[in-house]
């Protein structure tokens, strides 16, 4: 283990389940860690199912995976990629749309098969078709294997806002003012958010393992919600607290405000 990382095991109130938070010097060091479990991950199940946000927060993790895949000659033509999200409404030619991203950033210096790939078409005209289609990807592929997501500032996980249910599965969100206009730095030009069609909490909640990447002094309010508040709807984050399989992970600027020793 990197000797810049801490490890800490933290219980919740109820002790019976355990969520790991593993802090970094820098995003770096971040970055290459769940790079690093990913392509492991895969390298021991090639049909992997794998699902992932988009936005600031994955950005090197990705840059890395891409790398270590290809260097390493990782066999990843079984595996599956799930988008985690998408702003309804978007095109996805529009560079500032989760499917943009992946194209551009995942799939195509992976050369991934279509056949591979799963994003959420958000111009659809029946969006609640397309939560169910996505439903049955995941139930059709035995469920997600690997899951790595944000948080948002105000605690949101994909497009699950607060007060969503904990159970639910793929969803249409009306989105919190706050993630419109945080929302804003993806785009070139001012766009219009309402609406965010996402992987609901019950899906991150059945995921055999789930790893939540934050950085920086922005996200250290958040985290410490994530890690030390009440498990509670109201912040959606907090779900982390119930998983069994739950990771935490953090640079040292997002980690700043934890309270010491856990
Ligand atoms: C995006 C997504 C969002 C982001 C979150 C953090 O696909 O699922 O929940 O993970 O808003 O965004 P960044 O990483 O840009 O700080």
């Amino acid at each position: 283990m990197n000797s810049s990382k801490i490890f800490i095991t933290f219980r919740t109130k109820s002790f019976i389940r355990i969520m790991k938070l593993i802090s970094f010097k820098n995003y770096h060091l971040l970055s290459d860690f769940a790079a690093t479990e990913i392509a492991n991950a895969i390298k021991d199940d090639p049909s992997l199912v794998l699902c992932m946000a988009s936005g600031h927060t994955p950005v090197l993790t990705i840059e890395l995976l891409v790398k270590k895949l290809t260097e390493e000659k990782i066999d990843y033509s079984q595996m599956k990629f799930l988008g985690l999200d998408e702003w309804v409404g978007l095109p996805p030619v529009n560079e500032g749309s989760c499917n943009y991203f992946f194209k551009t950033k995942l799939f195509e210096p992976l050369q991934l098969n279509a056949s591979q790939c799963f994003l959420f078409n958000a111009m659809t005209n029946d969006l609640e078709a397309e939560c169910k289609k996505m439903d049955a990807v995941i139930a059709d592929n035995g469920g997600i294997d690997v899951m790595l997501v944000g948080i948002g500032m105000n605690g949101h996980i994909g497009f699950n806002e607060p007060g969503t249910s904990f159970s639910i599965h793929c969803h249409v969100a009306e989105l919190d003012n706050s993630t419109k206009t945080v929302g804003q730095k993806y785009f070139k030009e001012e766009t219009v958010l309402h609406q965010g069609i996402t992987i609901g909490l019950g899906h991150l909640m059945d995921a055999k393992k789930v790893v939540l990447k934050a950085d920086g002094k922005r996200k250290a309010e958040v985290i410490k919600k994530t890690v030390e508040g009440m498990v509670s709807k109201n912040f959606p984050a907090s779900i982390m607290q119930n998983h069994n399989n739950g990771f935490v992970i953090v640079d040292e600027e997002a980690a700043s405000l934890l309270s010491k020793p856990h």
